[in-house]
């Protein structure tokens, strides 16, 4: 085996295209590292949600077993398990290099409910038990076929009878423009190997193209917004996911049918805007209702057609659960609710109604007092979580906050909030963010389970301190010794420094 011993070239973005030092170079994924980090829909108490809305009984998130397929190095999972050491996850991927690179890490955080396996899903004789979640993040649409129908057989082997299988992919109708552009970037990289001259050579094509693509043709045009978008990647994301061996978006109705074979069935996609039809049906469904036969799997199918889509995140179950689409208010019953959220004026100032303004800006107005108040309790806890108990005695209320989950302004899980605001005496920052800061990453995990950016060394190194054995003053004397930082200043900075860290969901204690 040829072995890693070069750098690949510089990053442009967050991707580290660098091989792990002294890997066996096997795949394209041990040559050039791909990004790790938490996905928040994949997490089981998000998974979850969608179960409770549609009236499936599921695994609780703190007891459970959680297998990903393709997890790279496993930093997804090693985020769910940091916050439920009673469940237990196991992760395969076929690159020898990410699972070593996840093992230093489960083992430096000391995650002993991580197992991961470097293992080709092909060749998987193993038999890794029953689980409860299944998790197949960036993988299905990157895969040769054979891959995608022993991916579908393992899910439809291991997936536990309450369980919940999230499986997302690039999707077709969207997906059509990029696979032009991978027409272009194929040819552009014609024989070259060498990952650095690969993405020089994409770049340099993506900037020609859109230099030659006219504005006044409405195809050029979207495929030059395309061909923007694709430069702003980062570059690993480029180099696997554009220029990989294997790229075919899938449409919905194929996944669909590739479950089915399995004897799994599709419960509904886990972005949340795309449940507001089944949770309440517009004419648009009843007028697409006679052509679908009854199959809500076909409704979408003909939804992704009419939108365009490109992303599709699947959650699938087992084929013979009792799937209640539909509105009920005593579904959200024991979930959790936060949302970023401000009460900005009180009726009767200048206006009708209650106006309220999220954080992504959109503003609201509601002339219900109680909703009002719902709302600007969970603007004050935010970013933590309030509990929904007992909600489904007041339906409008539930109705609202269903809403509001659906235009993602709110956000649901079956989980309260796994961090701290107030750090204590001796402050204890996530295990997992404490190790990743000392290996220098620069995206750590937040027990939010949120890739959390942090540019700043000094903050990073902030980070890795806080092992819960440290005073605040002994925290403020270790500070000082990072350069042209002062135990005053560090001393003073703290209280400050720990506010953000917990706000962004790094602190446990
Ligand atoms: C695009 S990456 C996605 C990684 C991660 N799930 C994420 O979304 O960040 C695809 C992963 O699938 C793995 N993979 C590809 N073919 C595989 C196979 N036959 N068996 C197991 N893993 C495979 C690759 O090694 C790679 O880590």
């Amino acid at each position: 085996m040829p072995r890693a011993s070069r750098k690949c070239g510089s990053t442009a973005g967050s991707a580290e295209l660098i091989p792990t030092e002294g890997a066996t170079v096997t795949t394209a994924y041990d040559l050039v590292r791909y990004p790790s980090w938490p996905i928040p829909e994949t997490h089981p108490a998000a998974l979850a949600v969608f179960a409770a809305l549609y009236g499936l009984s599921f695994v609780p998130h703190y007891g459970c077993r959680v297998l990903e397929i393709g997890c790279g190095e496993g930093v997804n999972l090693m985020s769910m398990a940091v916050t439920t050491p009673g469940s237990e996850f196991v992760g395969i991927d076929l690159a020898e290099t990410a699972i070593a690179q996840g093992r230093a890490t489960a083992r430096a955080a000391g995650l002993g409910n991580v197992t991961l396996v470097a293992q080709d899903l092909l060749r998987a004789t193993t038999d890794l038990g029953r689980f409860d979640y299944i998790v197949a993040h960036g993988f299905y649409a990157w895969v040769p076929e054979p891959v995608r129908l022993a991916m579908m057989r393992l899910v439809g082997r291991s997936l536990g009878p309450d369980g919940l299988a999230f499986v997302s992919y690039n999707a077709r109708p969207g997906c059509r423009l990029r696979e032009a552009l991978r027409d272009i970037l194929l040819d552009a990289t014609q024989g070259l190997e060498d990952p650095s001259e690969k993405l020089e050579a994409a770049h340099a094509a993506l900037r020609r193209q859109i230099g030659l693509w006219s504005e006044a043709d409405p195809f050029q045009h979207a495929l030059a917004i395309e061909a923007r978008d694709m430069l702003k990647r980062p570059p690993a994301l480029l180099f696997h996911d554009e220029l990989g061996g294997t790229y075919a978006p899938q449409l919905l109705g194929a996944v669909v049918e590739a479950a089915r074979a399995e004897g799994l069935e599709y419960l509904c996609d886990a972005t949340p805007e795309l449940n507001a039809e089944a949770l309440w049906p517009s004419e648009t469904f009843e007028k697409a209702l006679p052509s679908t036969g009854g199959d809500w799997a076909r409704f979408e199918q003909i939804s992704d057609f009419a939108d365009m889509r490109r992303f599709r995140r699947s959650i699938f179950c087992r084929a013979d659960r009792g799937i209640d689409r539909g509105f009920a208010p005593e579904r959200l019953d024991g979930l959790f609710a936060s949302a970023e959220i401000a009460l900005v004026k009180q009726e009767g100032e200048e206006r009708d109604g209650f106006l309220l303004r999220a954080g992504n800006g959109a503003e609201l107005t509601t002339r219900d007092p109680a909703f009002a108040e719902l709302l600007a309790k969970l603007g004050l806890a935010f970013p933590m979580s309030l509990s929904l108990e007992g909600i489904g005695t007041y339906p409008e209320l539930a109705r609202g906050l269903l809403h509001l989950f659906v235009s993602g302004i709110v956000t649901l899980s079956t989980a309260p909030s796994g961090f701290v605001l107030t750090p204590g005496e001796r402050p204890l920052a996530s295990p997992l963010a404490r190790t990743q800061a000392a290996q220098g990453e620069t995206h750590l995990a937040s027990l939010r389970h949120k890739p959390v950016h942090l540019t700043d060394a000094g903050a990073r190194a902030f980070v890795a301190l806080m092992d819960g054995t440290r005073t605040r003053a002994e925290l403020a004397r270790a500070m000082a010794d990072q350069p042209g930082v002062t135990e005053e200043k560090a001393a003073a900075r703290l209280p400050e420094g720990l506010a953000e860290m917990a706000r962004l969901g790094l602190m446990m204690g």
